[in-house]
């Protein structure tokens, strides 16, 4: 059985800045997930606008935008089963203060502001957010060997 369950997910500039690339990208693969995309970006102010409107009206949003716009990001889909809540749990909470350790955000964040990773919170946003990172030619479809027994 192939999973096909997409989510967006983007190292924001801080991951990036701090060589965290690799270390998270790793633990998708090894959880089992599979890329289907990836690329490194600057985000511009429309698409960062864009990517958090349901923010808009927050007091913290022209921070969320400048800061996203701070540096190059990396912008993945990721695939898998129930990958969107299973990418959620991997991440950690929203602010890393109440992340657990050996989440993500709970193994190397500190600051609300500065927690390294965005990912897609459902169905419905992943395909929202996926669709204004990437063009479909741009998504990979492949069969990875080791999909049968993987889960
Ligand atoms: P949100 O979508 O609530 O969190 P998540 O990234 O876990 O889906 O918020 C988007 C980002 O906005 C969040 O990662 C960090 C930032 N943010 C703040 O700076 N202050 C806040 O009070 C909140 C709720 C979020
Ligand atoms: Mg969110």
């Amino acid at each position: 059985m192939v999973f096909t369950d997409r989510t967006f997910v983007m190292i924001k500039p801080d991951g990036v800045q701090r060589g965290l690339v690799g270390d998270i990208v790793a633990r998708f693969e090894h959880r089992g997930l599979k890329i289907a995309a990836m690329k490194m970006l600057l985000v511009s102010e429309d698409l960062a606008k864009k990517h958090y409107e349901e923010h808009a009206a927050k007091p913290f949003f022209p921070n969320l935008v400048s800061f996203i716009r701070s540096g190059p990001v990396v912008a993945m889909v990721v695939e898998g089963k129930d990958v969107v809540p299973m990418v959620r749990s991997m991440v950690g909470a929203t602010n890393p203060k109440n992340s657990n350790p050996g989440t993500i955000r709970g193994d190397f964040a500190v600051d609300m502001g500065r927690n390294v990773i965005h990912a897609s919170d459902s169905p419905e946003s992943a395909k929202r957010e996926i669709s204004l990172y990437f063009n479909t030619s741009e998504i990979a479809t492949y069969k990875r060997i080791d999909e049968q027994w993987l889960y």
